[in-house]
């Protein structure tokens, strides 16, 4: 029988990577900021979508609930990065120079070295959106408090801006007739850079998204690895072995 280059089955080995803990983040993750983005998208357009100032208050509390459940989800793996097993760890996955170049070299010339972990760009990728959400949950929590006084900051906030003699308790968002004019007007402007990091870091993380989805996609076509399937299985399966598999630094 001729040879054909493909790798036979019997040299295809599954190898355990990504723990349970890592997988629930990840797909609790995509489900949160699937609906952050479609709501998010809906209250920056808001205007052409004819959504009434009512309408504006209900699509910022759903996205301010599903927010809480972004960030919650998030604290908990940057928590697990220290506790979790090898590949859910910080050393897995931040980024490394070492071994990026011999990485690019082989991809380019359809021989890349085979990773069961991220591989040298995906170190990158997988840094660079943690980062970007957590900016995102930093500043929608701030964006809670300033514009439907949620928690963690919104009881300060009414405070801040209710005119003497109101309950803060008592503010209603989007009604300005309780508060006063001129902490109104600095709250607002407290606000301003928070809504705009929050609001330039949605397309930022629109576009890494869709360059990790590519990734992943080109990565699996031409390394094979079942990286897919192996963020639902855990398990990747490799033809050879993995240059960072057990036993090595
Ligand atoms: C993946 C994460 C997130 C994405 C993609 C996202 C996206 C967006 C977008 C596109 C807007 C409209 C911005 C504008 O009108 O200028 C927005 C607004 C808002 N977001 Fe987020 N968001 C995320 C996370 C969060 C979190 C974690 C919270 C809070 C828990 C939050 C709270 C808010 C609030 C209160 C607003 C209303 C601000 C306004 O008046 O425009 N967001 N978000």
């Amino acid at each position: 029988m001729t040879d054909t280059g493909s790798p036979s089955v019997s040299a295809l080995r599954a190898w355990p990577v990504w723990d349970l803990e890592v997988r629930l983040f990840h797909w609790l993750n995509v489900f949160c900021v699937l609906g952050l983005t479609a709501l998010g998208t809906a209250i920056l357009w808001d205007k052409e979508l004819g959504v009434s100032p009512d309408g504006k208050v209900l699509l910022k509390t759903v996205h301010v609930w599903f927010g809480y459940g972004l960030a919650a989800n998030l604290a908990w793996r940057l928590v697990w990065a220290f506790i979790g097993t090898p590949f859910a760890r910080w050393r897995a996955f931040l980024p490394r120079l070492q071994g990026l170049g011999p990485y690019v070299g082989g991809f380019l010339r359809g021989e890349a070295p085979r990773y069961l972990g991220h591989n040298p760009l995906g170190r990158l990728m997988v840094t660079a959106l943690l980062l970007v959400l957590s900016a995102q949950a930093v500043t929608g929590l701030v964006l809670a408090g300033t514009d439907i006084y949620y928690p963690p900051l919104g009881s300060r906030i009414a405070a801040w801006v209710a005119a003497p003699g109101i309950d803060p308790a008592t503010l209603v968002p989007g009604d300005q007739s309780q508060v006063d004019p001129a902490a109104w007007k600095a709250m607002r402007a407290f606000r301003s850079p928070v809504v705009e990091t929050h609001e330039i870091l949605f397309f930022v993380l629109l576009g890494l998204a869709a360059l990790h989805v590519a990734g992943v996609i080109i990565a699996e076509v031409r390394e094979g690895g079942s990286l897919v399937s192996a963020m639902f299985t855990g398990r990747k399966t490799l033809d050879r072995p993995p240059v960072d598999g057990p036993g090595a630094d």
